[in-house]
């Protein structure tokens, strides 16, 4: 337990120093807010906005001396060809004359662009135009046969519109509970939306001020989402314990059924519970590692009777939805019980992943004997038999006593219509260690802290990767397998949207081989995990 423990203090102050030593990453939340407040005092009135569906009468009883223009990628979505239609009317020529600055507005969630000639008509039309305030000045100085202001105005940019332009919508969040609204403006506002991806994690140092979850209102509807990609969410959290939970909101306010890939980080036990029953048009789902504190990944590493139920609960869950195409299990500690997955789901799957990282548990509790769950031989003798038409397979493969795992391999090899396969390797031998040559604590504590694993031999290079996928194919029978990704390590984590803590040692390097036939030869291209160089820390 110690061990953990220090690494993470570790880690945690070595975060604070990078936060308060560098203002510029400074999206932190207190820091956010200061801002915001400093500028909300410095805010002058309102300019008047337009979009497609505002009331151009209505609009022009306002008589505005500074209007916003939206600088969208289409401009009749944006409300740009509107706000020119209406300025052109009869009765908008007191108006054209009052007006005297254009404020530019960007799109929140997508790149804005096209030729603006909207904005080219109105700059004509507006005889005592004094400026044009943008963050990006380029775009019309080109016809300014005026003297019109140009105004950089990076430092107090128009509040971005919601422009229903994409039918995806990606937020990577952490940054502050008044962007996470807006996303979920641009949701109840955009019934075009089939794609969301939302990432939220911890913002800043002052724990608990950003919400992880949206904020409600009675009665709003969110598009009929198809892809959905979460990490992070709170689906437990409630307003008190009469309003409903985050998950019963969220189940409420949209057609679950249409829903075909799910990719979340492990959930709570309330979205199992309120979800039951609801994916009827579910094809892919995905478990992750959960999304810890700082962004990075965790795993469900409780072993007690809570845990256990918790799994047991997961299980029930997946072998009640309707039948995969995919399946991906990742970060749940201890493997789940197949035979009621496989049940259900056997003859749909084309995918399946099965993984765990390499250390996590073993930090986590403190254990250095733990090794990763793996499925054995007559386990993945089951999958072949009950998913006979998997195409795709990842899965965690053991290995020791200096060689490879032949049986496994020979298993491996009778899937009679895989095309691909992933296998993930240990990268370190744990019960053979040695001093690292570079650590970066006391020498009192040297010896408990700067030990690190020697390499599992034999180790996993190009040569001994091209054997491996030669020898299971010798083993193949009918349809020859096409590439083999080999991993040795916990390579890339920060692919799952995590981060990995920094280590306070030189680490062990992750490998990653990929192995092809071309022409009946096998090729293997190689790369070490280049995420974190020691030397940026030094
Ligand atoms: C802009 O959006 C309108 C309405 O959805 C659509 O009809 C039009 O084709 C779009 N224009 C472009 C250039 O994408
Ligand atoms: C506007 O100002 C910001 C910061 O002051 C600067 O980074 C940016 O390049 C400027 N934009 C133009 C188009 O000059
Ligand atoms: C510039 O503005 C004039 C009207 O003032 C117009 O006739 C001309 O076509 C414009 N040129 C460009 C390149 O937009
Ligand atoms: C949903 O995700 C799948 C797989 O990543 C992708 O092929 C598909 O285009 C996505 N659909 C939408 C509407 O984004
Ligand atoms: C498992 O599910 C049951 C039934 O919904 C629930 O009562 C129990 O609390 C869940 N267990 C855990 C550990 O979440
Ligand atoms: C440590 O992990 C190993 C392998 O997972 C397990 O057999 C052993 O019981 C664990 N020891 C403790 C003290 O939890
Ligand atoms: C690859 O690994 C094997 C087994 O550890 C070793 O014998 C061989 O020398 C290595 N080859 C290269 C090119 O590093
Ligand atoms: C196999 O690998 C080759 C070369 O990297 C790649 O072009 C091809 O798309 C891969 N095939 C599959 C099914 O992943």
């Amino acid at each position: 337990m110690a061990s953990i423990s220090w690494v993470l203090r570790l880690s945690f102050v070595i975060i604070l120093t990078l936060l308060f030593a560098s203002p510029t990453r400074g999206h932190s939340g207190s820091q956010g807010y200061l801002r915001r407040a400093l500028e909300s005092l410095q805010k002058p009135a309102s300019p008047a906005t337009f979009s497609s569906t505002t009331d151009c009468q209505k609009w022009l009883r306002q008589n505005p001396a500074s209007i916003v223009y939206n600088y969208g990628v289409n401009d009749t979505l944006s409300g740009a060809v509107s706000l020119r239609d209406c300025l052109i009317r009869d009765e908008a020529a007191q108006a054209r004359q009052n007006i005297q600055e254009i404020q530019i507005s960007f799109p929140l969630f997508s790149q804005s662009g096209g030729e603006q000639q909207p904005l080219q008509d109105i700059i004509q039309m507006l005889p005592n135009l004094e400026s044009i305030r943008s963050l990006n000045l380029q775009m019309s100085q080109k016809n300014n046969s005026r003297s019109i202001d140009f105004v950089n105005d990076s430092g107090n940019p128009v509040v971005p519109f919601i422009e229903c332009s994409s039918d995806s919508l990606v937020y990577d969040g952490g940054e502050s509970d008044e962007r996470l609204d807006r996303l979920y403006d641009a949701l109840v506002t955009c019934p075009n939306i089939r794609s969301l991806s939302l990432s939220l994690s911890q913002g800043g140092c002052s724990i608990g001020d950003t919400r992880r979850s949206f904020n409600w209102k009675k009665g709003d509807h969110f598009p009929r989402l198809e892809n959905l990609t979460l990490s992070g969410y709170d689906w437990d959290s409630r307003v008190n314990r009469r309003k409903p939970s985050n998950a019963e909101h969220w189940r409420a306010s949209m057609d679950w059924s249409k829903l075909k890939r799910l990719d979340f980080s492990l959930p709570q036990n309330s979205f199992l519970d309120t979800f039951r029953g609801e994916l009827g048009g579910l094809e892919s789902l995905i478990l992750r590692h959960k999304l810890g504190f700082w962004g990075d990944e965790e795993t469900l590493c409780g072993f007690d009777a809570t845990a256990e139920a918790l799994r047991q609960n997961y299980t029930s869950f997946i072998a009640a939805l309707p039948p995969l195409r995919e399946l991906s299990i990742s970060g749940v500690g201890q493997l789940l019980n197949m035979t009621p997955i496989l049940k259900t789901h056997g003859s749909s799957l084309e995918k399946l992943n099965i993984h765990e990282f390499e250390h996590d548990c073993r930090y986590e509790t403190g254990n250095a004997t733990w090794v990763r769950p793996v499925l054995s031989v007559s386990e993945v003798e089951k999958i072949i038999l009950s998913a006979p038409n998997l195409k795709d397979l990842t899965l965690d493969v053991y290995r020791s006593s200096n060689k490879w795992p032949i049986p496994m391999l020979k298993t491996l090899s009778k899937f009679p219509h895989l095309a691909r396969l992933t296998i993930n390797f240990d990268l370190e031998d744990p019960r053979r260690s040695r001093y690292a040559k570079r650590c970066y604590v006391s020498d009192w504590v040297r010896d408990e802290y700067c030990t690190i694993h020697e390499l599992m031999e034999p180790q996993l290079n190009q040569t001994t990767a091209s054997e491996i996928f030669h020898t299971i194919q010798q083993y193949q029978a009918g349809t020859k397998l096409q590439n083999i990704t080999f991993f040795a390590g916990d390579f890339g984590r920060r692919d799952g949207g995590g981060l990995r803590l920094i280590p306070h040692y030189e680490w062990n390097r992750p490998v990653r081989y990929d192995c092809w036939m071309e022409e009946n030869t096998i090729k293997c291209a190689g790369q070490r995990d280049i995420d974190f160089d020691d030397e940026d820390f030094l």
